[in-house]
């Protein structure tokens, strides 16, 4: 009975998609894809119509790509809805997540800030103060929903910095406790790991244990917006358990480099996890089904580390060989991640490097002022050959030099 209706679920799905007549099914593996898929037995997107960006952090799969790609993972191993976010890929998600991070629960929101929200708010008990980075999402990108929703009051520290140290944090606990009368309390600091505001900086392990054993010794909470952990974790080395084992609540992204079209997960301790779907419920955010996010997500997980570390390895010789091309120049910054700056000699039109390297080489490029361009690596570049990547480089910058 169950697989009749998973069926007529299929048809009905590809129905409303328009595609249950087309000929979607044939294979559309690249040759180059293909080859190196082969060699490195690793999933790539199987689509050579995917563009190479330098401007994500994940592929940047259109609707009709998205489509297949669920086709695809259907014909595979036919896609399990979930409802109200329980059962099917939503919770075998979940379960993937807890044990990737070495956490008892983990749990499925339709926003990584619901879940960096939902994670303070409880982490934080009775308390009223959160510590948080000056330059974080948490602080800066989530509406004062801390403040006006969950009456949190958010103390930035760090400003000026990438991050801030385990002095930073002392002197700030100090001044609250030496300058505030009615003490209403501290219950949770927040790291974020990678700082999307800079440039994808990654936070040194040193001072995630510094600043973690202080708060146990202190009885703070710990919560990591880790949206981008994978690529953290790519490019030091640190696995994401062991990111994981110094926070309680670790929140991820399904949408950065995992290609879903949204959502998060948040996991931490049971006694926290459990008591997540009701808030997320209280806020609007329980969706009837959620499976279209998860089941990318699910399927991007899979050899995500490999592919990551492949793209290090990738990116490194790439950028060796972009920085002997004349004007052209790629630069790493201090504990980086997967961005780059990339400067461009006042003899090439940014405008119309990005032009031509998407409308030739569909390589896409942010097109930046004063001759500065952010330059993100990410998986899109397992995609296609790195000597043709390299070529397509060298072919337009020729063109263009006056
Ligand atoms: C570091 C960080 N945290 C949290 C979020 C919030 O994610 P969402 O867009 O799912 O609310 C983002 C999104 O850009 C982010 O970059």
């Amino acid at each position: 009975m169950k697989k009749v209706i998973e069926e007529n679920n299929r048809r009905d799905f590809l129905k409303k998609c328009g595609l249950s007549t087309v000929p979607f099914l044939l294979p559309t593996v690249g040759l180059n894809a293909m080859s190196w898929s082969e060699n490195n037995k690793i999933d790539l997107t199987n689509n050579p119509e995917v563009a190479v960006n330098f401007i994500y952090d994940g592929l940047e799969l259109s609707p009709r790509q998205y489509i297949e790609k669920l086709t695809e993972i259907d014909q595979g191993e036919s896609l399990e809805p979930d409802f109200y976010g329980n059962g099917g890929t939503t919770k075998e998600l979940e379960e993937r997540f807890a044990k990737l991070t070495g956490k008892e629960k983990a749990i499925y929101l339709p926003t990584g800030t619901m879940a960096n929200q939902l994670a303070i708010k409880l982490l934080n008990g009775k308390n009223t103060k959160v510590i948080v980075p000056e330059n974080s999402h948490i602080f800066k990108d989530e509406a004062d929903a801390s403040q006006s929703v969950h009456r949190l009051r958010l103390v930035p520290i760090g400003k000026d910095k990438s991050y801030f140290q385990l002095d930073d944090l002392v002197s700030t606990v100090k001044y609250i406790n030496e300058n505030e009368v009615f003490r209403s309390g501290l219950g949770t600091v927040v790291i974020e790991n990678p700082i999307r505001r800079a440039n994808g900086t990654a936070v040194p392990i040193e001072t995630i244990k510094e600043v973690s054993a202080y708060c146990k010794n202190n009885g703070y909470k710990m919560h990591l917006d880790g949206a981008r952990i994978h690529l953290a974790s790519a490019f030091t080395n640190v696995s994401i358990e062991e990111y994981a084992s110094y926070f309680d609540t670790v929140y991820v992204s399904l949408y950065k480099y995992l290609n879903a079209n949204g959502g998060a997960m948040l996991c931490g301790d049971a006694e926290i996890i459990d008591q997540l779907s009701h808030q997320i419920k209280i806020l609007g955010g329980t969706m009837f089904q959620n499976w279209n996010n998860t089941a990318i997500a699910l399927h991007y997980l899979d050899g995500i580390t490999e592919r990551l570390n492949q793209v290090v390895v990738t990116a490194n010789k790439l950028i060796d060989e972009l920085n002997k091309i004349d004007g052209i120049s790629i630069s790493s910054t201090k504990n980086g991640t997967n961005i780059y700056n990339l400067k461009l000699a006042n003899n090439i039109s940014s405008k119309e490097l990005t032009k031509k390297l998407f409308e030739e080489h569909n390589i896409r490029l942010r097109s930046g002022e004063n001759g500065t361009v952010r330059f993100a690596v990410n998986e899109s570049l397992l995609t296609r050959d790195l000597q043709g990547i390299i070529n397509a480089w060298k072919t337009v910058a020729n063109q263009l030099r006056k």
